[in-house]
């Protein structure tokens, strides 16, 4: 439980929120679409609270919030697409999917492990005000338990994360209540990923002033389990080489084991999701882990039990996803 304070924007409140997001706290804020859930994109422990607050039970990578367009380029590849995109529509509704630059801070918990990376530059003046207190890439899905409807006012924040975030910016009411759209900008095509704010028409028109190709790719075909989706539930979601083991207590011995808590990984410095049995740490290691794995090239990972409470749930949905065959 934490206390959750309410506080107008002011300068007062803006440092204050800026010092909660260094200290790994959670703190809602009002953008022209709706209020977002924020943290530090780059501490993989604050961004798992962030589904710890909302109760989701797997994880969808989130939208980095940046105040400029040039430290949004910092940390995503500019594309041709993306570039003519961003010189009209931000700041604004507008997400970029892009590549993941080198040595790009954002922990990889924040994008649910895939390479490309959602950024947007929001133009509310108070979300503007905060990003540039803070200084640095926040992480932000809508400020709503899972499954409910996203929150247009600091009101509805209150009434649906009281008690369970640090703090709520109260910026009165959102101008749209409708999201961002998503493009991913990585291929020769744009790709909307979310219709939003900004209209279809609007993204051709200016992609045919910018002499590109205006005609709008598809969306990658989503898991064949679970329709209907969102972007982030895409077959496209990272998944490791190597074959998984799901639940494993003992590993074989062409197995290398992956601990959690009393069951110690295998190896001269066993390998574990956490040692303590801390479902946040597990949760910001799961991805970097899995990475770090398919970089050593292993055949077959085992891993063990990881209860199926609080994060346990989305970290084991994960886990079955990345252990499914294919
Ligand atoms: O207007 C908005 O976009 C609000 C405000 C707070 O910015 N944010 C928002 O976030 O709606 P959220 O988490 O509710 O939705 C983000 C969507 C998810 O559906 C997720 O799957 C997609 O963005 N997304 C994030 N990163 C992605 C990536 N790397 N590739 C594909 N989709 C991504
Ligand atoms: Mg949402």
């Amino acid at each position: 439980m934490r206390m959750t304070q309410l506080l107008p924007l002011s300068d007062q409140s803006i440092a204050n929120a800026a010092g909660i997001l260094r200290g790994g706290g959670l703190v809602a804020f009002p953008t022209e679409t709706v209020y977002g859930l924020g943290a530090d994109a780059c501490n993989a422990i604050a961004v798992a609270s962030i589904f710890t607050a909302k109760n989701r039970p797997e994880f969808n990578p989130l939208i980095s919030h940046v105040a400029t367009v040039n430290a949004a380029f910092a940390l995503g590849r500019k594309t041709p697409i993306a570039a003519a995109l961003a010189a009209v529509f931000w700041p604004g509704p507008m997400t970029l999917v892009l590549t993941r630059e080198d040595h790009c801070p954002i922990a990889r918990l924040t994008s649910a492990g895939l390479d490309k990376i959602a950024l947007r530059v929001p133009a509310h003046a108070e979300a503007q005000r905060l990003l540039t207190a803070f200084g640095g890439p926040v992480a932000a899905p809508s400020a709503n338990m899972s499954g409910k409807i996203s929150p247009s006012r600091a009101t509805h924040v209150m009434q649906s994360l009281a008690g369970r975030i640090d703090l709520v910016l109260d910026g009165g009411a959102c101008e749209s209540g409708v999201e961002s759209t998503i493009v991913d900008c990585t291929g020769a095509q744009a790709i909307i990923l979310r219709p939003g704010g900004v209209t279809r028409d609007e993204i051709i028109r200016v992609l045919a002033a910018a002499n590109l190709d205006p005609d709008i790719g598809n969306p990658p075909a989503p898991d064949s389990d679970s329709a209907p989706v969102s972007p982030g539930q895409l077959a496209s979601h990272y998944a490791p080489n190597a074959a998984l083991r799901l639940n494993v207590e003992t590993a074989a011995t062409d197995e290398i084991l992956v601990g959690f808590g009393i069951i110690a990984g295998s190896g001269d410095q066993p390998l574990s999701l956490s040692a303590t049995g801390d479902l946040s740490e597990a949760a910001a290691k799961l991805f970097d882990l899995l990475h770090q794995l398919d970089a050593m090239k292993l055949p077959k990972i085992a891993i063990a039990p990881i209860p199926e409470t609080g994060l346990g749930e989305a970290i084991n949905d994960r886990l079955r996803r990345a252990a499914a065959p294919r």
